[in-house]
């Protein structure tokens, strides 16, 4: 019944529910001893207790309101908390009716993106760039005009360059998809002055950055910098944030920052009810507490997997031409191969190992990449981070034609 029911569904599919993930995850696959590949928090980071004690003061407090239909919005005390949270960390002001709650920040940015890309439209966006939102930015049918990315963050004048040629041809890039902190996969923070160029270039061509923010609470080392959001004044700019790096991705809670013109056309396209009005209510509950030293003591954990990674890629790439990729906080590592790495010898090396990674590949928008990997060291524990990653040098050196 089963396969006869596949092949059914399969001949209905719309021609953008194949591009991304979807065939491969149907294929099933096996978990490895060391998972370097999506960005998944540590388990060991979850607040278990507590958030346990959360959801018994949400249920005295306010059960019935918790359990039923919520603001479209999302519950007031979670946008609240945001903008508390910019405050704190950030000294950014920003008022409860610029936030709006969605489903994780991958369905936020989605929000965005449904909200201002029809087939056909410019969007430019880093390569490398996060597979997640390019997934989603390829089923919108964007035309993806890619952007390099180097130690400072997103290349300006590359940028300027789009614009200009776009303008040439009459046509106006309706999004700039960016990352600022500790960008997933190639680490870099955006410098304070491409941060200020960005905003320039979009105010001068009359577009919109969206800027994903998804790791900021996450840094190891380094002084913060005021966002794109913060800079732009309420001009141009859409930031996402998310509670799934320093709550847990299970809660599915996040959010898009943006001028309030803006927000009644980003909630057109959630259902109304309002997104997890109870799960809000248990992490609001417990951030309000506990936030500070929640995400002091993540950050600590994340930077020993980082070191620890970076010391067991050390111990067997010395003496390669390989660069690794030293970013100050977040999930990632990225890492350019030797020259002459057989990319399919490694793959096949890695799997026999049982270590698992990411291509670079998939991160860039219009092909390349092939030169690069991505590890994620979230996951897997200190030590296995340092095992897992002398395993993977191990191959590489070994993949080397
Ligand atoms: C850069 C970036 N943006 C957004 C997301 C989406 O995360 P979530 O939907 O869990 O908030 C991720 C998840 O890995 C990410 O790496």
């Amino acid at each position: 019944v089963s396969t006869a029911t596949a092949v059914r569904f399969r001949d209905l599919l719309s021609q953008r529910a194949s591009i991304g993930p979807a065939a491969r995850l149907a294929s099933g696959v096996q978990t490895p001893l060391y998972d370097f590949s999506g960005g998944r928090p540590d388990p060991a980071g979850y607040p278990y207790a507590a958030l346990i004690e959360a959801t018994a003061r949400v249920m005295e407090a306010e059960g019935a309101d918790a359990l039923t239909y919520g603001d479209p919005l999302g519950y007031a005390g979670l946008r609240d908390l945001v903008c508390q949270k910019y405050r704190l960390y950030e000294g950014l002001d920003v008022r409860r009716d610029n936030v709006i709650v969605a489903n994780g920040s991958g369905h936020a940015l989605s929000l965005a993106i449904s909200s201002f890309v029809d087939v056909g439209d410019a969007l430019i966006c880093e390569a490398p760039t996060f597979g997640g939102t390019l997934n989603a930015i390829r089923r919108h049918g964007a035309d993806i005009l890619d952007v390099p990315v180097d130690d400072d963050g997103i290349d300006t004048g590359a940028v300027q360059r789009r614009l200009e040629a776009l303008a040439r041809e009459g046509r106006r890039c309706k999004l700039i998809y960016t990352q600022v902190n500790f960008h997933n996969p190639a680490g870099p923070t955006m410098s304070l002055r491409r941060r200020k160029r960005l905003i320039e270039l979009a105010q001068a061509h009359e577009t919109l950055i969206l800027e994903d923010d998804a790791y900021g609470d996450l840094r190891f080392e380094g002084d913060p910098l005021p966002s794109l959001y913060a800079l732009d004044d309420g001009a141009c700019v859409i930031r996402a944030g998310t509670l799934s790096k320093i709550l847990g991705p299970g809660v599915r809670l996040g959010w898009l920052c943006a001028p309030e013109p803006m927000i009644p056309f980003l909630q057109g396209f959630n259902f109304s009810g309002g997104v997890s009005p109870f799960a809000s209510r248990v992490a609001v509950y417990f951030l309000r507490d506990h936030m500070t030293e929640h995400v002091a003591m993540l950050s600590e954990l994340y930077r020993s997997k980082r070191d620890a990674m970076l010391r067991g890629l050390a111990a067997l790439l010395q003496g390669t031409d390989a660069t690794v990729s030293r970013p100050e906080g977040g999930f990632f590592l990225w890492l350019k191969l030797p020259a002459g790495t057989d990319c399919s010898k490694l793959a096949q090396l890695a799997e026999a190992a049982s270590v698992r990674y990411v291509p670079g590949a998939v991160c860039y928008p219009n092909g390349g990449g092939d030169e690069y990997i991505r590890l994620a060291f979230s996951y897997e524990p200190a030590e296995r981070c340092e095992a897992g990653g002398r395993l993977l040098a191990a191959a590489i050196r070994a993949a080397r034609a």
